[in-house]
């Protein structure tokens, strides 16, 4: 995991400059806003937080108490920086496959975690730690690499991502990517299959779980056009996920 630690205190504030240029970042917070639902009165436990894009937002939009984790302390150097005018928000340099217990939750979040699992093991860990910080009915809403997407198919690179090379790992692909930003940013990840990522989800607890197709929001369809998402609805390299314990 120590890899990923390097990558993003390496990315720091370039992860700004590369959702703000990235078309399929408005789909990604579409998404996970329809996902998450309300959020008002609830405690929530934000893993891979970033430089805290999510955790304010959901503090912003009621959320009682929101505890943001990251691997990388300067993801979380950026996001103490950016929220320092924010209440009821507090951040913790963790591997969420490794975090001791912070608290019971009445949600968890987690956009672009699942994603760095680079095994069934690794992905297991995590979803335990994840069962473990939910309260009775608390639910997951994850945001990860798709498990149906085929390179062969096409690329992201005009949503915002270039996939430069994958490699078949048992379970699944690594991925060696890049950022669409002046100098292109590059970074690692990986892509389970549905068969890993549904085994793993069963074996850390979850009762429930439903997979959830990502939504373009209206104006961006309305804005670009249908022929320029075309692409991203028939081969979509994220999806959506949510688990409910
Ligand atoms: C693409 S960024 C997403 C940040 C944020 N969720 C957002 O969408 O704005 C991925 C983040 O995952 C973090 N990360 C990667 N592996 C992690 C792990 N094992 N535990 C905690 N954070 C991790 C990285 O440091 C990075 O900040």
């Amino acid at each position: 995991m120590n890899n990923y630690v390097a990558i993003y205190d390496g990315i720091g504030e370039k992860f700004d400059q590369a959702i703000s240029k990235a078309s399929e970042r408005e789909v990604e917070v579409n998404t996970f806003f329809h996902m998450l639902g309300d959020v008002n009165n609830k405690r929530v436990l934000d893993l891979a937080c970033g430089h805290g894009f999510f955790a304010r937002q959901m503090i912003e939009r009621g959320a009682d108490e929101v505890v943001g984790v990251d691997i990388s302390s300067e993801m979380i150097k950026l996001a103490i920086n950016d929220s320092l005018d924010v209440p009821n928000l507090q951040y913790h340099v963790h591997d969420v496959a490794l975090m001791p217990h912070l608290g019971s939750f009445d949600l968890v979040s987690a956009v672009w975690l699942l994603c760095y699992a680079d095994s069934e093991e690794t992905l297991v860990q995590m979803l335990v730690n994840i069962h473990n910080s939910l309260l009775p009915g608390g639910r997951l809403i994850a945001y990860t690499s798709n498990p149906d997407f085929r390179l062969g198919i096409c690329n992201f690179t005009r949503y915002g991502l270039t996939i430069l090379s994958e490699e078949p790992i048992e379970g699944g692909f690594s991925c060696d990517a890049q950022f669409v930003t002046e100098p292109p940013v590059p970074f690692h990840f990986y892509r389970l299959s549905r068969e890993v990522y549904e085994r793993a989800i069963r074996r850390a607890g979850f009762s429930h779980f439903e997979w959830v197709v990502p939504m373009i929001p209206q104006k961006h369809l309305d804005e670009f056009g249908e022929a320029y998402w075309y692409d991203f609805q028939r081969n979509c390299d994220q999806v959506g996920l949510v688990c409910q314990k």
